[in-house]
């Protein structure tokens, strides 16, 4: 069968920067990173050669989960400035060409919202059935709440999905933490609400969204209990229901269409043959692309604390499955980090070879079909922090698996081990701008530690430095905008069963381009797949001093890569 190409479309074609505003950029000096100090690096940004930007949440929020719990929909929180600030940002980044992006965080919101402060007052409440509440079960009021939760569901973030509030003698659903109150996106009025959020910031000239587990926003009819092994999350009965496509449906038609607004889905669980549901044209491209989680040792945001070890033939095969199953149809939305992961270069390459890695991953998966998302710090190879003691940590997740950890019997200095190589805070740490106080991101004592190593780490030192990977970014980047064959390829993977390469051919329109990754510091010996002259081809990245090409074959040095273009 005739495979098409895929159609041209600008969110195809552009890369974005994905900013976690707590921790970019300090403009006013207080701790914390702001709109301030986000538009003193919009020129550097720009160098990067990105096309937009996507902002973590920017809303008012009690940060019972770091802006994922919005107070407010309609505004900027107070920590990063206002709105007249939010729209001076939006036309200097429009000004260099730079789109943008809001998070969108509508399958739960704050406790603090003033829809949630009304509905757990009174069952009368017009907003009342904004959220998901139901009766306790069984009988007896023995406990102060008088029955048991509604179902077995565990919360993703903090125990039982389940809480009670005496004045209205109902329980409330949170499939994540407590102080995030599941919408209930059932109710017409909850819909039209989002609509209206959706056309405030489009109507303000944002671009577009990416949109917070946006697969979970229908809940099963009934609520039934999950299913009990291993453990009864009940994910099954909140993930990737048929009316979330209704929902998401509704918003294109009735908004997102008329802006020809961008659109990305957080969709933690998903397949390749799911996500075809949503992101083709015959699904009625209900979102442009999807986040996945199959390539992050994880399926959604609690598995990468399961600590699978790292194994490379798995990481391609859900490459190579994505690749396939979406040219053509469908359209891949291309991660290595954001803010809910600790940073890659400790998971899938080295510390000892950090830049060499770092280089290496960025072109494994840069130069895939598809739009690449580089999350802030990632461009100079920011790593992983080793924090002194639990104190040190900020996040509710890392607060409940210590819980956890507690319950099972682990002592603290083996859960400060574990939490030190898989909490997602080691994405959070301030930005490492220069080798200044603070890594140059704020005067004042950064809100969260600053890892040591901004001495050596940093973004003046990488800028001043022609090998870094920010430049190596940069060059990749630009590539990428002069070359089709990237964006459009038709891609195709070599050497399947080897442990220690990931090579990949993407061809289109007569030109060809061969990938070569090793994910090893042993040598491993590289021949070219048939129909690959080396000779005869322009090898146009290579993470180590270009080597004169001698035949078809080579042997990689420590974390080599090499890119050529026929
Ligand atoms: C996904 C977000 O990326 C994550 O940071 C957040 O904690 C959860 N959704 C809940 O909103």
């Amino acid at each position: 069968m005739e495979i098409a190409e895929p159609k041209p479309a600008w969110w195809k074609e552009m890369s974005v920067y994905q900013i976690w505003p707590r921790s970019f950029a300090d403009g006013n000096n207080d701790g914390v990173g702001d709109l301030q100090g986000v538009l003193g690096k919009l020129d550097y940004i720009k160098a990067l050669g990105v096309d937009a930007i996507w902002f973590s949440p920017l809303y008012p929020s009690p940060n019972a989960d770091y802006g994922y719990d919005i107070a407010d929909y309609r505004n900027i929180s107070p920590d990063y400035g206002d709105l007249a600030l939010f729209q001076e940002v939006l036309d200097a980044a429009h000004a260099r060409g730079i789109k943008v992006f809001m998070d969108l965080v509508v399958n739960h919101t704050s406790d603090q919202h003033p829809w949630f402060q009304a509905a757990k007052e009174s069952t009368d409440s017009p907003y009342h059935d904004y959220y998901i509440w139901r009766g306790g079960r069984g009988a007896a009021p023995a406990r102060p709440q008088g029955k048991r939760p509604p179902n077995n569901w565990l919360s993703v973030f903090e125990g039982k999905a389940w809480e009670y509030v005496s004045q209205v003698k109902e329980y409330y659903l949170h499939v994540f933490a407590k102080g995030q109150p599941d919408l209930n996106m059932a109710n017409p009025k909850v819909r039209e609400e989002v609509k209206e959020i959706m056309r405030f910031w489009l109507d303000m000239g944002v671009d577009g969204f990416r949109e917070d587990v946006i697969t979970y926003i229908a809940k099963r009819e009934g609520l039934p209990n999950g299913f009990p092994l291993p453990i009864a999350t009940g994910f099954e009965h909140y993930t990737n229901l048929p009316k979330v496509k209704d929902y998401l449906r509704e918003f294109q038609q009735d908004v997102l269409s008329g802006y020809g607004a961008f659109t990305v889905g957080e969709a933690p669980m998903m397949t390749p043959k799911v996500a075809k549901e949503y992101i083709t044209e015959a699904a009625g491209n209900l979102l442009n692309m999807m986040f996945h989680f199959q390539h992050m040792e994880a399926d959604c945001l609690m598995t990468d604390w399961i600590g699978l070890p790292f194994r490379l033939k798995k990481l391609k095969r859900v490459w190579t499955s994505w690749q396939k199953e979406m040219y053509g149809v469908g359209w891949n939305a291309l991660y290595l980090e954001n803010h809910d992961h600790p940073r890659i270069i400790n998971r899938y390459g080295s510390l000892k070879y950090r830049v060499e890695s770092g280089k290496m991953l960025a072109a494994a998966y840069l130069l895939q079909s598809g739009t690449p998302f580089v999350y802030q710090g990632q461009e100079i190879g920011m790593t992983n922090i080793t924090q002194p003691s639990l104190s040190a940590f900020k996040d509710v997740v890392t607060f409940n698996n210590a819980k956890l950890a507690k319950k099972l019997g682990l002592s603290d200095a083996r859960f400060l081990k574990i939490a030190n190589r898989r909490s997602r805070e080691n994405a959070r740490t301030p930005m490492q701008w220069s080798a200044e106080p603070n890594a140059g991101f704020s005067e004042a004592e950064p809100w969260f530690a600053v890892n040591p190593n901004y001495a050596e780490i940093n973004v003046a030192a990488a800028q001043a430095d022609p090998n870094s990977l920010l430049h190596w970014y940069r060059a990749l980047l630009q590539f990428r905008r002069e070359h089709p064959v990237v964006v459009y390829g038709r891609y195709e993977e070599h050497y399947k069963s080897s442990r220690s390469l990931y090579c990949y051919t993407s061809e289109y329109r007569g030109q060809r381009l061969l990938v070569v990754c090793s994910f090893k510091e042993e040598p491993v010996r590289f021949q070219a797949p048939a129909g690959f002259e080396l000779v005869n081809a322009a090898l146009v990245f290579c993470n180590y001093a270009k080597p004169v090409e001698a035949g078809c074959s080579f042997i990689t040095r420590p974390y080599e890569c090499r890119v050529y273009l026929m």
